[in-house]
């Protein structure tokens, strides 16, 4: 088993070996950076492969490098693709190591009229899983969104109280042994916060409208959720999961000052999710710096970081694009690698065809590493590369 301290020493090498005697590193830089050269670096209709004038292609599925550096690799998924999809199946179940319900394992989903759950989905996709060798992450308990119907602000805290520890009690109890990992809250905190003034607390059903009992006191409804998941699984690791927390910034801030509580005080707390759902934008020497330091802090209380949705997002499908987008992913790889607590790298989805970005982003796709047509994108080979 490769250790953190290893991988690190291992891509550190790499880094030092980029000399143009280092045909692997001459390659990946060929990759990277020249449109005209992406024939060389294998991927469908982006690359073919290598010839006798191009060094060869790198091989290996992602799952397969990733597991050199003890890392997951994993994309968010959905069972009814599973069914209607032959190649959606054969992609995930060969070329990534950890799944995640990308919609099948919330609240709405598995309760959908009535308080009596049914994981009919998401059994499917741990099913899957395990038919292929992968770890599922589960997502998520505690969520503003995607809460069913018939629960609603007139029920009482009394109420709600009850119907939040009885769906956590249901739903890790159901997956216990079966998912290591979950989301058990999920975007608690609110976009504002400025300068050392950090984020506060999203006023939702859960924590004040009317909340589960302890609106105005923070995140004290959070450690409740905690408490309860780990009566539920003891084994599963626990997360707290959010976006625009990828960089140090009063949202991050706010975050890490409910780690550090929850761990200074034995709160049971594993890791944080770190969602990175991002752009272009996102290819800055300053930003990524912040990412490397905002880890190195939430490492630094002991915890876990996972990269549970990356996806890179774009205005268009141009060469160029992809291939800014491809230096973006191998970038966002190489500070997991080079991060210990980085333990899993997971895609929300993986190919173009159904990602949640153009439904949501108008004008915008292309954001994973597979095109609509399963062809696998200079992202694609970015990300191999890395994880070689
Ligand atoms: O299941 C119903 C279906 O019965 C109905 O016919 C159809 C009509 O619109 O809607 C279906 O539900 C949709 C669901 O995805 C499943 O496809 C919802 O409308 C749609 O809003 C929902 O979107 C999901 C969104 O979360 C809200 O739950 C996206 O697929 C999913 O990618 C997105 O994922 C979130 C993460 O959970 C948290 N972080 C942000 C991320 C992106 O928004």
């Amino acid at each position: 088993m490769t250790t953190g301290v290893a991988r690190h020493a291992k891509l550190r090498l790499q880094i030092l070996m980029r000399t143009p005697s280092s045909s692997q590193v001459l390659f990946v830089s060929l990759c990277l950076s020249g449109l005209a050269l992406l024939t060389a670096c294998g991927g469908g209709s982006y690359g073919g492969g290598g010839n006798n004038n191009n060094p060869p292609p790198v091989t290996a599925t992602l799952a397969q490098n990733a597991a050199k550096h003890n890392l997951k690799v994993g994309a968010a998924a959905d069972s009814q693709f599973l069914v209607s999809d032959s190649t959606y199946g054969s992609v995930l179940g060969s070329e990534f190591n950890e799944l995640t319900a990308e919609n099948e394992m919330k609240f709405q989903s598995v309760a959908p009229n009535s308080p009596t759950e049914s994981y009919t989905g998401a059994d499917a996709l741990v099913s899957f899983a395990q038919t292929h060798q992968m770890a599922v992450r589960g997502h998520t308990l505690v969520w503003h969104s995607q809460v069913p119907s018939w629960v609603t602000p007139t029920d009482t805290t009394t109420q709600l109280n009850t119907i939040l520890q009885n769906h956590i009690n249901s739903e890790m109890t159901h997956f216990a042994g079966k998912v290591y990992a979950w989301d058990v809250v999920n975007e608690a905190f609110n976009d504002d916060g400025s300068g050392s003034t950090p984020a506060t607390v999203r006023s939702t059903i859960w924590y004040d409208n009317p909340g589960i009992g302890f609106a105005g006191q923070g995140t004290a409804y959070i450690e409740q959720a905690m408490f309860w998941a780990h009566a539920a699984d003891p084994t599963a690791k626990l997360f707290y999961n959010d976006y625009n927390i990828e960089t140090q910034n009063p949202k991050s801030d706010a975050v890490y000052l409910m780690a550090q509580d929850f761990t200074n005080r034995g709160v049971p707390l594993n890791g944080i999710g770190f969602q990175f759902h991002v752009d272009l934008s996102f290819d800055n020497p300053n930003v990524l710096a912040s990412v490397t330091s905002n880890f190195q802090r939430f490492a630094a209380l002991g915890l876990e970081i996972h990269i549970t949705e990356l996806d890179i997002r774009l205005s268009d499908s141009s060469a160029a694009s992809f291939a800014a987008q491809a230096k973006l992913y191998g970038e966002l790889a190489a500070i997991c690698l080079q991060q210990p607590k980085c333990t899993t790298f997971q895609t929300w989805g993986f190919t173009d065809k159904y990602s949640w970005i153009p439904g949501f982003f108008t004008g915008m796709g292309w954001a994973l590493p597979w095109d609509a047509n399963y062809q696998k994108k200079p992202a694609y080979t970015s990300l191999l590369t890395a994880f070689q």
